[in-house]
């Protein structure tokens, strides 16, 4: 696409101005073509000098991401080149984890990312709903094909939690905590949750899709949610709200670990990070599934990610994630 080349060489030539000639002669398109596309690009909020007998210069990008500026920041710290294959972008869409599960039927597909600006039909664990308001929010999926057993596929809600406590602690400077074993916590509410889907043979797994929704500036909540769900906002400063950073970020922890563990089948620097940044160790915790309730003592996490607790016979037992809901004492946390 001749807009995404002539942006790809602004970005390259930085400070530096690139004239029409150069332009041209690189793709061989007529100065006219190029005005065109660099009109289009300032519509999209690119901010770009012109200036008579020098050429053109990218002063800024705007702060509304999409696919282009998406591609460029995983391609800037190569996770584009070595883990995510293709990005797809969408201003609105149903809901991402449904594009990446549409995606996963065709057999060929790559470790693809996909994002979307809305959601119309946000899923939340259990049925649930999730609200995703246009450009309030990160709302997207990873899709992928990992080579291990369907019964470990939960590890990697662990690691795209992992993955993303840390990249808003190093993009926006807040400490979050992981509400074991799939929400992320701050001010001890929730700021970000993940749903993870698949579709397996007993022992193959045909796609994994990670879906994860962070409230950055998504501040209006109904219902239950009122007192449940936070934003970014609340507490970051805005000029550190950027998602397009957030999202980098997050791939390149999730690369990290996803390597770490499909390579070494090793979990143990998410372990770690997860047993400080924990929101749910070191508690008295009510485990809930279906319509049994049990009050236990959240003891610590074992290799694999999965919950040790002391039982009401005070006797270690350990829980996988996806077997039960964790509640404290008093409502959420
Ligand atoms: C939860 O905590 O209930 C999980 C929420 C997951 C929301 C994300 S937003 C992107 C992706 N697409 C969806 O429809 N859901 C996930």
């Amino acid at each position: 696409m001749m807009k995404k080349k002539i942006l790809d060489a602004l970005l390259d030539s930085g400070d530096t101005y690139l004239s029409g000639e150069q332009i041209s002669q690189l793709f061989g398109v007529s100065r006219t073509a190029i005005w065109k596309h660099i009109k289009q690009l300032r519509s999209e909020g690119y901010e770009i000098e012109s200036v008579t007998n020098k050429g053109y210069r990218l002063i800024s990008m705007p702060t509304n991401y999409n696919g282009i500026s998406i591609e460029r920041a995983l391609k800037q710290n190569q996770t584009m080149t070595r883990f995510i294959k293709e990005v797809l972008y969408f201003d609105s869409v149903d809901s991402t984890n449904q594009v990446a599960k549409q995606c996963g039927q065709t057999e060929t597909f790559e470790n693809t990312l996909i994002v979307a600006d809305e959601q119309t039909a946000g899923k939340g664990r259990l049925g649930r709903r999730w609200e995703s308001e246009k450009g309030k929010g990160i709302w997207m999926s990873l899709l992928l094909r990992p080579n291990i057993s369907p019964e470990n596929a939960s590890y990697f809600t662990l690691i795209a939690a992992t993955a993303m406590s840390r990249a808003i602690e190093e993009v926006v400077g807040l400490q979050t905590e992981i509400k074991w074993p799939n929400d992320i916590i701050l001010d001890g509410k929730k700021v970000c949750g993940i749903l993870t889907e698949m579709s397996a043979e007993l022992n193959l797994i045909h796609y994994l899709v990670v879906g994860i929704g962070v409230n950055v500036s998504q501040t209006d909540f109904t219902g239950e949610l009122t007192n449940k769900a936070v934003a970014l906002k609340t507490f970051g400063s805005e000029e550190k709200l950027q998602r397009l950073n957030i999202i980098q970020i997050f791939v390149e922890y999730f690369e990290m670990y996803y390597n770490h563990f499909v390579e070494a089948g090793s979990l143990q620097n998410v372990i770690e990070y997860n047993r400080k940044h924990s929101a749910t160790l070191n508690k008295k915790v009510v485990l809930i599934k279906r319509e049994e309730k049990r009050e236990v003592y959240a003891k610590d996490l074992d290799a694999f990610g999965r919950l040790i607790i002391i039982n009401e016979n005070n006797e270690e037992e350990v829980i996988s994630s996806g077997e039960v809901s964790v509640r404290g004492l008093n409502g959420y946390l």
